[in-house]
């Protein structure tokens, strides 16, 4: 093949790539696997009755499976799915929000690709970039521009809190917005870590990011107001100069690719041409499914009464499990867990690193991510990056139990052996 430049970047062996691949596999294989790799939500049974009672309702409306299946929605997204979610944004977290600030994606992810590529590479006056100012941060975002010089991140400072947890904080004294950083990115709360960034932390970042005219790209695919997948107090925020990600996926509902963006009037003015040239539209399921759900309170509910406290409990469970099975042995703290769907656990005396110790799980089909990935953007070496792993703590609890056993196993035979 005779690849461009894009072509090459984009057919690149990615860590997103043989992530979903492992995943796809472990789903798909005949042999038992142990998949605490992926990023699948867990399949909460209430709300499946919810998606299940949705789509008999369209069913039954004469004209509505049509209307769902059968059109193309404007390269905004659907005007009833945006003005029912202005409506929410307003009355449940007072967003001085209307449908101008609102524009629909076919996933969150594709939100990313489209922002990150409209602020960084080259512009007018040179490299544009994005700056990440934690990692470990989402490893969806790493190969999502042209060129991986586009990514500028900073490592954290780390808080002990106990023998066994830790929390990343942003290191304000080691970052510097210089002038070609062109937007600010975090996630909140953090894919891998679980990290939630304190109020503190985000309204100084939108301060610096204001003070140097760009904006502050706020990732809420696990936050406020829905799904809720946080388990500690955090104030929603939104201003013109924010470009806030949502996400109906982790609602229990990923395969209806739909993600949203929150942003000023010019932001979504222009994430609609690029929907219009990448994809004409928007699938209209998950609008369909979801929109009368935001009006009448059954999200809501959701995100408040089912969703946190069932991740909850399930990374309290898993974390008690760790304490077991890693006894006093491993050396090892967990990133206190304060939101989304996994514990992000470092191995502080292991001799190899997490890179080779994931080869030795999957060949005991225990799939788990090795914590390199999640590092992008630094332009110095740091150990730490190879000696963590992300574990999605979601999936049925048998495996999960088993899962932190055969790591713990694992890691116990290295620092045992030496290798
Ligand atoms: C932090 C974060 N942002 C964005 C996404 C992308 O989600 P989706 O494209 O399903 O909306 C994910 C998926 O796991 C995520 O963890």
């Amino acid at each position: 093949m005779k690849l461009s430049h894009f072509g090459r970047k984009f057919t690149a062996r990615t860590g997103i790539l043989s992530l979903m691949d492992d995943l796809g596999r472990a789903l798909s294989g005949s042999e038992r696997t142990l998949m605490l790799g992926g990023g699948n939500p867990a399949h909460i049974p209430q709300m499946n009755e919810l998606w299940r009672r949705r789509l008999e309702e369209i069913l039954a409306t004469p004209g509505a499976m049509e209307r769902m299946l059968a059109n193309y929605d404007p390269p905004q997204g659907n005007q009833v799915f945006i003005e029912a979610l202005a409506r929410l944004l307003n009355r449940e977290l007072g967003w001085p929000v209307g449908p101008e600030n609102i524009a629909v994606t076919n996933g969150s992810q594709s939100s990313f690709y489209l922002l990150f590529n409209m602020f960084a590479g080259p512009g007018p006056e040179g490299r544009q970039r994005i700056l990440f100012p934690l990692v470990p941060e989402y490893i969806g975002y790493a190969d999502q521009s042209l060129d991986a010089a586009d990514f500028v991140s900073i490592r954290p400072s780390i808080e002990t809190i106990d023998d066994h947890t830790f929390k990343y904080h942003v290191d304000f004294d080691a970052l510097r917005l210089s002038p070609d950083i062109a937007a600010v990115c975090v996630s909140r709360p953090t894919n891998p870590t679980g990290n939630v960034l304190t109020d503190e932390e985000v309204s100084h970042l939108d301060r610096l990011a204001r003070d140097a005219g760009v904006p502050l790209i706020l990732d809420n695919a696990y936050g406020l107001p829905f799904p809720g997948m946080i388990f500690s107090p955090a104030t929603p925020v939104w201003n013109e100069n924010m470009i806030v990600g949502m996400s109906l996926s982790k609602l229990g509902l990923p395969s209806v690719r739909t993600g949203m963006v929150i942003a000023a009037p010019e932001v979504i003015e222009a994430m609609t041409s690029c929907n219009a040239i990448v994809a004409l539209a928007n699938g209209s399921v998950g609008q369909t499914l979801v929109a009368p759900l935001l009006d009448s309170g059954d999200i809501m509910r959701a995100s408040r009464e089912i969703i946190p406290p069932f991740y909850q409990q399930k990374s309290e469970q898993a974390r008690q499990w760790i304490a077991e099975s890693f006894g006093s042995d491993i050396d090892y703290a967990v990133h206190k867990s304060e939101g989304s769907l996994f514990l992000w656990i470092w191995f502080r005396n292991l001799p190899i690193t997490t890179m080779e110790l994931y080869e030795r799980l999957k060949r005991r089909h225990t799939i788990v991510v090795p914590g390199r990935y999640f590092f992008f953007g630094l332009d110095q070496p740091w150990d730490h990056r190879d000696q963590c792993i992300r574990v999605n703590y979601a999936m049925a609890e048998a495996d999960v139990r088993e899962g932190i056993a055969v790591i713990a196993d694992e890691a116990r035979q290295a620092i045992t052996k030496g290798i």
